[in-house]
């Protein structure tokens, strides 16, 4: 019998991710979820249908039709600074949604899959581990981590993979991550603020997807740190990133935190130790140079 996982966010830079890795699993029956249309330019070997995550009655009508044995739930209100401001819409999607699904998963004894962040952290102690005591700096981490504790007390099979800046092609183009972002303003020769003193792991949204899979497919339960393996300033990122695609990087301007004053506050030194994913979870990612050829080569295929 087929594994049928639920994905919600299938529109996004991972649930698009998702979605591919599933096409090359013969062993899925994916249900691809987002809002309005599906924007993954693939169409076929799975099925599409619309889900806003906090229709609760949606949610149970698409459990009663699929019964899926696992949901990885990748939607989210993603815009830490937006959260900052817009706080219901934050809550809503980020905690309250978590519990509408949870609810639905203990219905149908599914497994929930759910996607989390290195902005649990306060950033003092990086790179962290898994038993690691979160803090939250902002209303965006204080909302993922409220999430995360709907799930740690609830009575269901739970998973949650913490990430840490993801990075990848997307198929409408709509978002931007760090790579893009420097390599799109760079070849438009603009001059772009870097920050200095904020350290991460960059992680392959590829790499970050096949984690999700292996997760549901071994229903491996408990907390997972699943980030790139390369711990560098968003700074080395852009330059490591502006060197690959032979860009200017004269026109890149060192900032700090405290310069650029931004209304959500971010924690520092973050990184994530990956052992357990690599254990159990047989994680085994791209370092960030092939990260970066991977991305060069599905740009160049798009522009043909
Ligand atoms: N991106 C990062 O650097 C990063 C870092 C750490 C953790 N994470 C976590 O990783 C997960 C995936 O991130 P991502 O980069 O793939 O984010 P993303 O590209 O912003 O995708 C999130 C998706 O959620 C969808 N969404 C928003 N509200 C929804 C709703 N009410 N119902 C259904 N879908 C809704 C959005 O739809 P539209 O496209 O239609 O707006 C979007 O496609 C999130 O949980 C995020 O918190 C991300």
């Amino acid at each position: 019998m087929k594994h049928t996982i639920l994905v919600t966010g299938s529109n996004g830079l991972l649930g698009q991710k998702i979605i591919y890795a599933a096409l090359n699993n013969p062993e899925i029956n994916l249900i691809a979820t987002a809002i309005g249309a599906n924007r993954t330019k693939e169409k076929s070997g799975y099925t599409y249908e619309e889900l806003d995550i906090i229709d609760e009655q949606r949610i149970d009508f698409l459990f009663e039709k699929y019964k899926p044995n696992t949901l990885i739930n990748t939607a989210a209100s993603t815009n830490v600074d937006l959260c900052e401001t817009n706080r219901e819409q934050a809550k809503l999607l980020n905690a309250d949604a978590v519990a509408f699904m949870a609810k639905a998963c203990k219905k149908h004894n599914t497994h929930f899959i759910h996607l989390s962040t290195d902005f649990v952290f306060d950033g003092t102690q990086g790179p962290y581990d898994e038993l690691a005591e979160p803090n939250p700096l902002s209303y965006y981490a204080q909302t993922k981590y409220d999430g995360e504790k709907i799930l740690m007390q609830s009575d269901i099979a739970w998973s949650i993979l913490r990430t840490i800046i993801i990075y990848g092609t997307v198929d409408d183009g709509q978002r931007s991550n760090v790579v893009l972002w420097t390599k799109k303003s760079l070849e438009q020769h603009q001059k772009i603020n870097v920050i200095t003193d904020q350290y991460r792991c960059p992680t392959l949204a590829e790499d970050l997807a096949d984690a999700c899979i292996q997760c549901a497919i071994k229903k491996a339960e408990g907390i997972f740190h699943v980030s790139g393996k390369d711990f560098m300033s968003i700074w080395q990122a852009a330059e490591i990133t502006a060197d690959f695609f032979h860009l200017d990087k004269s026109l890149m301007q060192p900032v700090t935190t405290a310069q650029l004053n931004q209304p959500a506050k971010r924690p520092l030194v973050t990184g994530f130790v990956i052992e357990k994913a690599k254990r159990i979870l047989n994680y085994n990612p791209h370092s960030f140079t092939e990260g970066l050829e991977i991305v060069a080569g599905q740009l160049n295929k798009s522009e043909q």
